[in-house]
């Protein structure tokens, strides 16, 4: 199978709980290859327009708050089959509901402060990339 290549952010939650080193662990420990990564502290439109999708859920508000915060982390993951792998490897959304030995179960403190975002199917993750990456930055 060919090579794929996901997005992700570690959210302000696990970088201010000092969990950056262990979740890139677990990525790496799965089999992803870092092609991408910075850390930087996004701007409220970028937030809102990264989450746009949402915009009209009642959740949207406190999610752009919540995701400008702080710094995060953003990643470009690649291995086969990313996309649904770095979903696996993420969890269920609320963490009640999410699986032993992903990351939202062991880490995530709520369904809104879950730890980690990921591109959900082939077409969010060829917008998301280019959202915060030229492609001088992935290697
Ligand atoms: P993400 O986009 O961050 O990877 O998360 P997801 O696909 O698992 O979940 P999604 O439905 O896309 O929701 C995006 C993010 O919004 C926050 N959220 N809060 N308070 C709430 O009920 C609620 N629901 C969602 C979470 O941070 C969620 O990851
Ligand atoms: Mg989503």
């Amino acid at each position: 199978m060919a090579l794929e290549r996901t997005f992700g952010i570690i959210k302000p939650d696990a970088v201010k709980n000092g969990i950056i080193g262990e979740i890139l662990t677990m990525i790496q420990k799965d089999g992803f290859r870092i092609a991408g990564m910075k850390m930087r502290r996004l701007a409220k439109h970028e937030a809102e327009a990264f989450y746009a999708v949402h915009k009209e859920r009642p959740f949207y508000a406190g999610l752009v708050t919540f995701m400008t915060e702080g710094p995060v982390v953003l990643l470009v993951l690649e291995r086969e089959n990313a996309i649904a792998r770095w979903r696996e490897l993420m969890g269920a959304t609320n963490p009640a509901n999410a699986a032993e030995g992903t990351i939202r179960k062991k880490f995530a403190e709520n369904i809104e402060r879950n730890s980690v975002h990921g591109s959900d199917a082939p077409e969010t993750a060829r917008q998301e990339i280019p959202f915060f990456f030229s492609s001088s930055e992935l290697l």
